[in-house]
């Protein structure tokens, strides 16, 4: 399958487009650079350094590379920096899927893979959560991604032969086996994060909150293994289907307290890990698991790797 990822050269992409090649895919990227990580490409990706709101740039690209679908990845990908930054949120995550979209339906590219995200849930009152539960978006982040849903939905309606999958990703952790440290730690979130204040004595981790109405007190999150998001992925293109747009959890379906990952870490690293207690932070979810009944009857997809067993291969 001809494919153009946008947002490849991030922490998802730098995973997902090996993978892809080593399955015979042809892959074209489309990246701005604004936030990507300095990996080597595979020698066969095309790369096409483009803002993807940049609308004759994308028609361009499209001419030029024809491709057979699209795995769209870019976007703004921190919540913090949404409410820090919530136009150029909003315009990156909500006009640029627009502009993919119009840029999509010009070229005749009919087939879609949306990178969504767990954060449209907001505040689940219970987990696990599945593709049902209401939308609460709690910052400018996850209200763009939903609203990108929304976006595609429409291109489903208007667009008989057009299809999607909107993957809703959990927290993605971990880097490829025999990845270095750098690129694991690369991915500026909690467990990388943890391994180099684990590393560091004179670092710590800010705990948002110890009073959270969850078993130690700490948030809970649901970890899934990259390989296993990018199977995700993979096994999204092949059931996307013409007047459909399919929404899908892609977690482990397990819940890990802050603390929990703390501990596994310390003891993956053989070090203590500081740590300084802070507020609740703004926007964040007590706990947040996935229902992942959905991802095995639509893609055939199960979790198959801990994080915590990538976490020991790391460390050691
Ligand atoms: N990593 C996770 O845990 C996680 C969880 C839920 C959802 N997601 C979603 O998965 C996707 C990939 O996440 P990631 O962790 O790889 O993020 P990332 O920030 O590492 O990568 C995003 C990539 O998009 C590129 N980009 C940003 N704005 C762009 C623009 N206007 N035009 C072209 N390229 C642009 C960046 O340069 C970067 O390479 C994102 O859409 C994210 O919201 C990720």
């Amino acid at each position: 399958m001809r494919i153009l990822v946008t947002g490849g050269r991030g922490y998802l992409g730098t995973h997902l487009v090996p993978r892809l090649v080593g399955n015979g895919h042809d892959v074209t990227i489309v990246d701005s650079l604004r936030r990507s990580l300095d990996v080597e490409l595979p020698a066969s990706v095309e790369f096409y350094q483009i803002d993807i709101r940049d609308a004759s740039a994308m028609a361009e690209c499209f001419a030029a590379r024809p491709v057979d679908a699209v795995v769209h990845l870019a976007a703004m990908t921190f919540p913090g920096e949404s409410i820090e930054q919530p136009d150029e949120c909003r315009s990156i995550n909500l006009e640029g899927t627009r502009t993919l979209l119009e840029a999509m339906h010009t070229a005749g590219v009919r087939h879609l893979v949306f990178a969504s995200s767990c954060a449209v849930y907001g505040s689940p009152e219970n987990y696990p959560v599945d593709e049902n539960s209401p939308g609460n978006p709690e910052s400018p982040y996850a209200e763009t991604k939903l609203a990108a849903e929304a976006e595609i939905a429409v291109s489903g309606k208007s667009t008989p032969d057009f299809g999607a999958v909107n993957l809703r990703f959990f927290n993605i952790a971990g880097g490829n086996s025999g990845a270095s440290i750098e690129r694991f730690s690369a991915a500026t979130r909690l467990i990388p994060a943890a391994v180099r204040a684990a590393r560091d004595p004179g670092s710590s981790i800010l705990i948002r909150g110890t009073d959270w109405p969850t078993p130690d007190g700490t948030p809970v999150r649901d970890y899934v293994h990259i390989e296993d998001a990018c199977r995700g992925v993979e096994l999204a293109l092949t059931v996307v289907s013409p007047g459909q747009v399919q929404t899908v959890n892609i977690g482990s379906g397990i819940g890990t307290s802050l603390r929990e990952v703390l501990l596994a870490v310390e003891g993956a690293v053989g070090q203590t890990i500081s740590t300084k207690v802070g507020p609740r932070g703004e926007g964040e979810a007590a706990a947040i698991v996935a229902d992942i009944s959905r991802a095995r009857e639509v893609l055939g997809w199960q979790p198959n790797k801990l994080w915590s067993e990538e976490l020991i291969q790391q460390t050691s």
